[in-house]
């Protein structure tokens, strides 16, 4: 029977020559990335978004700063909430991927897979791919995440050199979600910044503060109205068992020779899941990756999205205000870094690093307006939703990063917002790259002077006023 299937077995040849040829050397060249890596959602890498940095991770774009040049603007502080790097599978996912495992290693050792030849997929994954991952990885950084972060932070150092300078080091605060991951990134991080002026042994100093980086599980109207609410992520549920999901399913069932039934929707996502781990953690591109087309990874993208919508982002207007601790924090830190100074005053913070998830930052962006679509995304419109602009491959990579930068400038303080380095307008002020602070406070005054975390989450009026400034 194996003589029925030579062209998707020649395509599965020169996909595992490729895996091998990587083995033997060690740089990482475009031709080895797997066509559907910037699909990712939550588990894409940093390069997806910036492939510059393929060819040079250190590689700086200084004219992503952009101050009017007409009103002699310096940088005087950068706040950045940063999410933590690569990292290992959850438990979860990892019992997800060991059912996977099992499936294709008793139905490859049946040996009669594929009626139609198609077994051929299943026994290559069999003999070429071996079950690697243990319970106790669950979720920590990789080796390849220690480097995202360090990476990140000697870029940054390039780009605000007067900020991040020698002798404002003990001067940068940083804070890090309790994770591992996080205390990790944080870690690595710091070796960044230091390594940078060649400081071989690294002090770290930062502090873990769950309440400013972690503030999802404290709110209990978001913990009770949508992470544990069924309701509220319905529309993940229907497109899951919907039309799209489906189509995925039958062609990933078809491959492998598998009845459609054997695999399930989570079994489907499992195996794309292996495809961004073993890229993003060990650089391969793994056997894994040949069971999906550019097609299926855009249903699959879409299913995260969906879940990140409707879960962290616009999707309930209580998931971006159970970040209002961290709004505040971050506007108090620009108020105080930015107000008129005597020339005896001591200077202002050069820099706040915060360190979080995915779920850290993508209820602050949504506070701040962004990513917001016209239509929402839901089960049934899928084909229209080819150019929104909430898609979380591209706002949170690991290692994703919102900084926000205040500039000294003629006409006052300006702010500038980057995300993944990269510029972008705050909404309602997008004519300028860096509006005057003052204008962005304007803009953001109905939460500046509410956005209330108690009166929000637990339905409480607080005694305290709003909380305006320090
Ligand atoms: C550098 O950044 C600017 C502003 O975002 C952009 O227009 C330009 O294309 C970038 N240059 C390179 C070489 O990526
Ligand atoms: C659960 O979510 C639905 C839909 O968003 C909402 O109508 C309902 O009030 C929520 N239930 C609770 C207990 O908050």
């Amino acid at each position: 029977m194996f003589s029925v299937f030579p062209p998707r077995n020649s395509l599965l040849v020169a996909a595992l020559s490729l895996v091998l040829t990587r083995l033997s050397c060690s740089s990482l060249s475009v031709l080895d990335i797997p066509h559907i890596a910037s699909y990712f959602g939550t588990k894409t890498r940093y390069e997806e978004v910036n492939p510059h940095l393929l060819r040079d991770i250190s590689s700086v774009n200084t004219s992503v700063l952009k101050p009017p040049p007409n009103e002699r603007c310096t940088p005087v502080h950068l706040t950045a909430v940063i999410r933590h790097g690569s990292r290992y599978p959850t438990v979860k996912n990892i019992r997800r991927i060991r059912k996977l495992s099992e499936l294709v290693r008793t139905e490859s050792s049946r040996g009669s897979a594929g009626s139609e030849g198609s077994g051929g997929w299943l026994q290559e994954i069999q003999s070429r791919w071996e079950m690697w991952y243990t319970d106790d990885m669950d979720g920590q950084l990789v080796m390849k995440g220690r480097e995202d972060l360090r990476q990140l932070a000697k870029r940054l150092s390039v780009l605000f050199p007067s900020l991040l300078s020698e002798e404002n080091l003990r001067r940068v605060s940083l804070r890090s979600s309790s994770k591992h991951r996080c205390v990790s990134s944080v870690e690595a991080f710091q070796e960044g910044l230091q390594h940078t002026w060649r400081h071989t042994e690294v002090q770290y100093s930062h502090q873990v503060d769950d309440e400013l980086m972690r503030f999802f599980e404290r709110c209990r109207g978001y913990v009770e109205g949508v992470e544990n609410n069924r309701t509220a992520l319905q529309e993940v549920e229907k497109f899951k068992h919907g039309e799209e999901m489906d189509g995925v399913r039958r062609r990933m069932a078809e491959k492998l020779g598998l009845p459609h039934h054997r695999l399930t929707p989570d079994l489907v996502e499992a195996a794309f899941f292996l495809c961004s781990y073993e890229l993003s953690i060990k650089s391969l591109h793994s056997p894994w990756c040949f069971l999906f087309d550019e097609r299926d990874a855009r249903v699959l993208e879409y299913k995260s999205d969906l879940k990140q919508y409707w879960k962290r982002s616009h999707g309930h207007v209580i998931s971006s205000m159970s970040s209002c601790p961290l709004f505040h924090h971050v506007f108090r830190t620009l108020d105080k870094a930015g107000r008129p100074r005597r020339s005896t005053d001591a200077s202002p913070e050069p820099a706040s690093i915060l360190v979080g998830h995915a779920e850290t930052l993508l209820p602050l962006l949504s506070l701040l307006g962004l990513y917001k679509d016209q239509t929402p995304p839901t089960a049934s419109n899928y084909h229209s939703q080819h150019g929104r602009s909430f898609r979380t491959s591209l706002i949170v990579p690991y290692a994703a990063n919102v900084l926000f930068v205040l500039y000294d400038c003629q006409r006052g303080p300006r702010l500038q917002l980057l995300i993944n380095e990269q510029p972008v307008r705050f909404p309602g002020l997008e004519k300028e790259d860096a509006p005057l602070y003052r204008e962005v406070r304007a803009t953001y005054r109905h939460l500046l002077d509410g956005c209330d975390f108690d009166r929000e989450c637990e339905g409480r009026t607080s005694g305290r006023g709003p909380n305006i400034e320090l």
